[in-house]
């Protein structure tokens, strides 16, 4: 038999380059404005691939003043720190400016506690360096070596979760631009070819960015990345995301809007402690955050596809709720049943009474 092999285009979730390659390729046939050195696209074609105009599509609800801000900064000689509440979209910015900046978005370090300074920056072949000695074909270069080397963009994910001394691993990378591999003889230094930077993110969170020494710091520009300020905007994204993904599994059908309403209605106050009416609400000690809406829909989207056959109910909202919103404080599972109870229950409209109806599906 043979081995099955899986295409990004076919893979669970392709890249960006290749979900918007087309997109891509027509912003760079009728881009004609100025480009940074070693840019792929002008800045005004990277703004309108991120934040979409007539022709394309909406891929970050944001003001555009902070994608040009991060534009700016990733032009310059400092790197880009995305910071926020989890899920408000910093890996996907980072994701679409590595994009559409450096046509890759691939080259990405994802930072953990285990995170180590050969992944920064370059490791050995064992088996070629025990039998050759230190050579460049011995040499296992790190996403940020390649980087550097051709000018690109590289995605650190969640930088605070590396132990600070790691961290502190970029501080000669990113003033002096510059990656030494002194094992190697005669000339061991790697100079930062035209459009190379550097996005980070970190989550407020996990640990904060309390950790990163001041030094570091001071190579970052900060851009502080907020939930979606808008109702009906966070709607349309949780609405237009969940079509995209039910496309890509070829499911036919979509939420009824009355249920992503509910839905969208219960994630904003349960986050923001305040209802439509004005009147307070407890806020979970759990994030949800629109990343989770959007999940949150499309696991109804599913349930209701492949277990009944309908689009999905206001029930199948409770169900997700627990899993996604409570996780392992059992205090945010009391906070969702006291809002069931005493908001939804108030609520005019055939779902929010069926959201209503359906609270006993919530774990005890
Ligand atoms: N402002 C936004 N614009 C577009 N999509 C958004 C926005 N906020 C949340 N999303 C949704 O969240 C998903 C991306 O979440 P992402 O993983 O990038 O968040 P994050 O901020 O990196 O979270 P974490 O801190 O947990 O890593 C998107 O695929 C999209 O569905
Ligand atoms: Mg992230």
């Amino acid at each position: 038999m043979k081995p099955m092999t899986t295409t990004a285009n076919k893979s669970q979730r392709p890249p960006a380059e290749v979900l918007h390659a087309d997109e891509l390729a027509a912003l760079a046939r009728s881009d004609r404005d100025p480009r940074p050195p070693g840019w792929r696209l002008s800045m005004k074609a990277v703004r309108r691939f991120v934040v979409g105009d007539h022709d394309i599509k909406t891929k970050i609800v944001c003001p555009p003043s902070l994608i040009e801000r991060a534009m700016v900064t990733l032009a310059s000689n400092r790197a880009l720190l995305l910071v926020g509440e989890p899920g408000t979209a910093k890996s996907l910015l980072s994701e679409l400016l590595a994009a559409a900046i450096s046509g890759t978005s691939t080259l990405t370090i994802q930072g953990s506690a285990a995170t180590t300074e050969d992944q920064i920056k370059y490791g050995w072949n064992y088996a070629l360096l025990l039998n050759e000695g230190p050579s460049p074909r011995a040499l296992v270069t790190s996403p940020l070596y390649r980087a550097l080397q051709e000018g690109r963009i590289v995605r650190f994910e969640e930088i605070t979760r590396c132990p600070a001394e790691v961290q502190d691993g970029l501080l000669s990378i990113l003033s002096e631009r510059l990656l030494m591999v002194p094992e190697l003889p005669g000339d061991n230094a790697v100079f930062a070819a035209p459009g190379f930077n550097l996005i980070a993110t970190a989550n407020t969170r996990d640990r904060g960015v309390n950790e990163m020494s001041a030094a570091l710091k001071r190579r970052f520009a900060f851009e502080t990345v907020f939930p979606i300020a808008s109702y009906d905007e966070e709607l349309a994204l949780v609405q237009r995301e969940v079509a995209r993904m039910l496309a890509h599994d070829g499911v036919a059908t979509r939420p009824a809007s009355e249920v992503l309403e509910v839905l969208v209605t219960t994630f904003r106050e349960l986050r923001q402690g305040v209802d439509q009416e004005g009147g307070a609400i407890e806020r979970l000690s759990t994030v949800v955050s629109t990343a989770e809406a959007v999940s949150v829909a499309y696991g109804v989207a599913l349930r209701g596809h492949y277990l009944r056959g309908d689009s999905g109910q206001p029930g199948d909202i409770v169900e997700a709720l627990a899993g996604a919103a409570a996780k392992d404080n059992p205090d945010d599972l009391k906070k969702i049943r006291r809002y069931i109870e005493h908001k939804a229950g108030k609520r005019k409209g055939e779902h929010w009474q069926q959201f209503h109806a359906a609270r006993h599906l919530l774990p005890q």
